[in-house]
C-alpha cells in the first residue's frame, strides 16, 4: 500500500529526468546494492531508482536521495512492501543474496540464494512483467534458470528480457590482459562466455581488442586468473563477503547499457548470460546486442577461437548444464 511505504523521494522531476526510465534494485542496501545505487542515481538516464531490502532500505535511500542529479529515488523495506516497489518498472537489478565466504563454492550459496530469488522473480512476474531484469544474485548459472522457470509458470516468459549479469568477468578479463600488454584498461574488451563460476567462465583472449597474444604458460595463469578472479577477492576479503565495488560498476555499466538500448540507441552489446541456443546448454553467455525491448540478437560465438578456447568451452559444458538442471529442478518441484 502506497501510505505504508518508506518514502525517501528527491526533488520533483525535471524534464530530462521524465523521460528517463525506472530502474529498482532488489538488495538495495547490500555490498552490491549500495555502490551500484551510487552509480545509477549518477546515470542521467534514469528518471526513477526504487531501492528494495529487507533492511535498511530507508537509511540508503534517504543518503541518496540528497544526492543533485534527477532520478527520483524511493525506498521500500519488507516483503509487505515489494509489490509496490516493482510496479511500472523497466529494469530490475537483482543482487539480493548471501555472498560467499572462504572456501565456498558460488554452488554453496544455492540453498539460500535460490529461495531468496524465486520469491523476488514471482514478484517480478507478478508487477513488472514486462521489465528487463538483471539476475547478480549467485549461483549466476542456476539462479537465471530459476527466474525463467517461475516467468514460465505465470505464462510471461519472454527469454529476451532475461539476463544473468556475466559483466564483472569481462571487468577483470580487460583489466588483467591490458595490465600485462599495457594496453588502455577502459578501451580494452575481451568478451568472456560460458556462464559465471569458475571453469564455466570462459575468456575469449584470442578476441581481445586490441589483439593480445601470450605465451601458453601466460595464457594459463591469465586464463585461471579470470576464472577464479572471485575467489582472489573472497579470500582477500577474509571472510566479510565477495567482490562488491567492482560488481557494483559492473552492474551498473550492464544496466547503462540496457538503459541506452532501451533509449533508442543502436549497437549496444554486452556479453550476459541468457537462454541459448549457442552450445548444448541451454543457458549460456555470449555478445548480446540489445534494443528497446531487450536482447536484440544473440551475436553468438565470435569467430576464429583457438583450440584452446574450443576445449574450455568444452570443459565448461557439463558443470554449467548441471547447475541449469538443478535451477530448473529447484523451480519446479
Ligand atoms: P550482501 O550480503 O552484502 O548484500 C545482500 C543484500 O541482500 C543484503 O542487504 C540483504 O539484506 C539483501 N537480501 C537478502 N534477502 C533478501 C530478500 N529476500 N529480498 C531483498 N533483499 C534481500 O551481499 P553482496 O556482497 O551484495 O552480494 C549479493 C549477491 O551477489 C551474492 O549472492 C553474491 O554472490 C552475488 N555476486 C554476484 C556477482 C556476479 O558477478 N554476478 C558478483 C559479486 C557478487
Ligand atoms: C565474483 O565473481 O566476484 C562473484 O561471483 C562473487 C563470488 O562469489 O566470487
Amino acid at each position: 500500500m502506497a501510505s505504508m511505504c518508506t518514502r525517501v523521494c528527491s526533488r520533483a522531476l525535471s524534464t530530462s529526468a521524465a523521460r528517463g526510465s525506472k530502474v529498482a534494485v532488489l538488495g538495495a542496501a547490500g555490498g552490491i546494492g549500495q555502490p551500484m545505487s551510487l552509480l545509477l542515481k549518477q546515470a542521467p538516464l534514469v528518471s526513477q531508482l526504487n531501492l528494495y531490502d529487507i533492511v535498511n532500505a530507508p537509511g540508503v535511500g534517504a543518503d541518496l536521495s540528497h544526492i543533485n542529479t534527477n532520478a527520483k529515488v524511493m525506498a521500500f523495506q519488507g516483503a509487505e512492501q515489494l509489490d509496490e516497489a516493482l510496479q511500472g518498472m523497466d529494469i530490475v537489478l537483482i543482487p539480493a543474496g548471501v555472498p560467499r565466504k572462504p572456501g565456498m563454492t558460488r554452488d554453496d550459496l544455492f540453498n539460500t540464494n535460490a529461495s531468496i530469488v524465486k520469491n523476488l522473480a514471482e514478484a517480478c512476474a507478478r508487477n513488472c512483467p514486462n521489465a528487463i531484469l538483471g539476475i547478480i544474485a549467485n549461483p549466476v548459472n542456476s539462479t537465471v534458470p530459476i527466474t525463467a522457470e517461475v516467468f514460465k509458470k505465470h505464462g510471461v516468459y519472454n527469454p529476451n528480457k532475461l539476463f544473468g549479469v556475466t559483466t564483472l568477468d569481462v571487468v577483470r578479463a580487460n583489466t588483467f590482459v591490458s595490465e600485462l600488454k599495457g594496453f588502455d584498461a577502459e578501451t580494452t574488451n575481451v568478451p568472456v562466455v560460458g556462464g559465471h563460476a569458475g571453469k564455466t567462465i570462459v575468456p575469449l583472449i584470442s578476441q581481445s581488442n586490441p589483439k593480445a597474444e601470450f605465451d601458453q604458460e601466460t595464457l594459463d595463469k591469465l586464463t585461471h586468473r579470470i576464472q577464479f578472479g572471485g575467489d582472489e577477492v573472497v579470500k582477500a576479503k577474509d571472510g566479510a563477503g565477495s567482490a562488491t565495488l567492482s560488481m557494483a560498476l559492473a552492474g551498473a555499466k550492464w544496466a547503462i547499457s540496457i538503459l541506452k538500448a532501451l533509449k533508442g540507441e543502436k549497437g549496444i552489446v554486452e556479453c550476459s548470460y541468457v537462454e541459448s541456443t549457442i552450445t548444448d546448454a541451454a543457458f549460456f553467455s555470449t555478445p548480446i546486442q540489445f534494443n528497446k525491448d531487450g536482447m536484440e540478437k544473440n551475436l553468438g560465438m565470435p569467430k576464429g577461437l583457438t583450440k584452446f578456447e574450443e576445449d574450455l568451452i568444452n570443459a565448461a559444458l557439463p558443470e554449467l548444464q548441471a547447475s541449469i538442471k538443478k535451477g530448473v529442478e529447484f523451480a519446479n518441484k
